[in-house]
């Protein structure tokens, strides 16, 4: 099966897409990480959904017909500085559909996306040797503040959208309500 399409959404997803963005992502984890990961995960895209301002949140998925295939949702990361910065968290690719590029595929075609929209930072917070596929760097977090302690140092990735070097951001970063809980840093 291959994955045709790749629409986004910009936090309008109604209920019915909400859901099923849910349990992709506890599908996914339940058979990477188990059932406390998956039902962490499932929770923190159930929150960003819900409790997310319009603005702070893009939603981008792969779908193959009507089948969703995978998600990632991007949402606000404040810093002192004014600068327009999302952290990309969480990713899924459902694991009938991994391994087939489409992982790769949806974070160029995010990025892309919101390189349009004027984004000009994304972070994320994961496995470098996947992240680094598609331009993430390991940085310090002397120069990216981290919004909460990081108990993965090494998994703290950013790349610059639209050229230019990635900044240092001196002070303290801010993240959206649902992600700003000690268990998913
Ligand atoms: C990680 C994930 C998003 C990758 O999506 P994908 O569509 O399978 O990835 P792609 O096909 O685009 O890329 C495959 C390559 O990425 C790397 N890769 C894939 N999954 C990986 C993983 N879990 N860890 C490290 N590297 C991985 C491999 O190098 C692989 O290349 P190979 O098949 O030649 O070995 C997907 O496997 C997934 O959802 N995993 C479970 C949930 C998760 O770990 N999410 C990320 C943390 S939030």
């Amino acid at each position: 099966m291959s994955c045709d399409t790749l629409n986004y959404e910009m936090h309008t997803c109604d209920i019915d897409g909400q859901d099923a963005l849910s349990e992709l992502f506890f599908e996914t984890f339940l058979r990477s990480e188990g059932k406390q990961e998956a039902k962490l995960i499932g929770r923190l895209v159930s929150d960003l959904l819900a409790d997310t301002s319009a603005g702070d949140l893009y939603v981008f998925v792969a779908k193959s017909a009507d089948e969703l295939a995978g998600g990632i949702l991007f949402s606000r990361l404040s810093f002192d500085v004014g600068i327009e910065a999302f952290i990309m968290a969480p990713v899924a690719v459902h694991p009938d559909f991994q391994r087939r590029g489409i992982g790769q595929r949806l974070i160029n075609y995010a990025l892309a996306e919101l390189c349009k929209l004027r984004v000009e930072l994304v972070v994320t917070y994961g496995d470098p040797d996947f992240y680094t596929k598609v331009g993430f760097l390991h940085v310090e977090e002397a120069r990216i503040p981290a919004p909460l302690n990081l108990q993965y140092p090494a998994g703290w990735l950013a790349q610059s959208l639209c050229g230019g070097e990635i900044p240092y951001l001196a002070g303290c970063s801010r993240c959206v309500p649902a992600l700003n809980r000690p268990e998913y840093w």
